[in-house]
């Protein structure tokens, strides 16, 4: 089946049509920056140009969304306005394009991608998804069954939380050289480690695609590997959890 997966970001807001059962792009991957301010209006407002009138969309979307979302309803919004949190996307793109769609949290769609795709993960066991972008996204599987909505971006460190420490965006913020961001990264790793003791942990979001960069500098007791889809998980996982 096709369907347009969204993934909607706190840099930029991206789509592709996918291939539901390979899991694969069957079309250019478009994206547009994220506004400012990143309302639910300016948003919906991009997705029509750049993704519903450019793809001539009329099937099924997936959208992943970067904060809380139970039953396509959003319940927080960290790193984008906080206009969002009571919005039901589901309803929003219903209303706006008369289009069927399901909302996921994006690190969730992340996880679901990688969980369905990927034979290097264990199909047994607790497996556990980092997305590194603005934000820090987890999702957890137990066994392969997915626990939603789970924040460990939000986890405490340093009296402020572990996003506002690790992020791709602190990297980019403070120049910090990969050596530097992976110390900082392994903290938070081990922070995690003891909190859930994952067998693995899959690597995502926009700077998995450097993941050969820094690997040999994350320490950490569980194996570490990167998405196989690297920062395109998020897509693929939105229109997967959409069939
Ligand atoms: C949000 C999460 C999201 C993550 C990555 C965090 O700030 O609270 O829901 O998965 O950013 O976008």
């Amino acid at each position: 089946m096709e369907i347009l997966g969204i993934d909607i970001g706190g840099s930029g807001v991206k789509a592709a049509v996918v291939d539901t059962k390979k899991g694969k792009l069957v079309s250019q991957k478009v994206r547009f920056p994220t506004p400012d301010p990143s309302s639910p209006k300016k948003i919906f407002s991009g997705i029509q140009s750049n993704f519903i009138e450019e793809f001539k969309w009329s099937g099924k979307v997936g959208c992943g969304f970067p904060g809380v979302v139970k039953k396509n309803k959003v319940f927080s919004a960290a790193n984008i306005s906080k206009k969002w949190v009571g919005v039901n996307i589901k309803k929003k793109f219903f209303q706006n394009f008369n289009l069927e769609c399901k909302a996921v949290n994006d690190a969730d769609a992340a996880g679901i991608a990688e969980i369905y795709l990927n034979k290097n993960v264990p199909k047994k066991g607790t497996v556990m998804v980092i997305t590194v972008g603005t934000g820090l996204g987890t999702s957890i599987f137990v066994d392969g069954k997915l626990v939603p909505n789970i924040e460990f971006g939000h986890l405490k460190m340093y009296g402020d939380c572990a996003e506002k420490y690790a992020s791709n965006l602190v990297r980019k913020k403070l120049e910090l050289s990969w050596k530097e961001w992976s110390a900082r990264f392994t903290e938070y790793l081990e922070y995690i480690e003891l909190l859930v003791s994952p067998n693995t942990i899959i690597f995502g979001g926009g700077i998995s695609k450097y993941f050969d960069e820094f690997k040999n500098d994350l320490k950490s007791n569980c194996e570490i590997i990167p998405a196989q889809n690297r920062n395109n998980s998020g897509i693929i996982g939105a229109a997967i959890s959409a069939v």
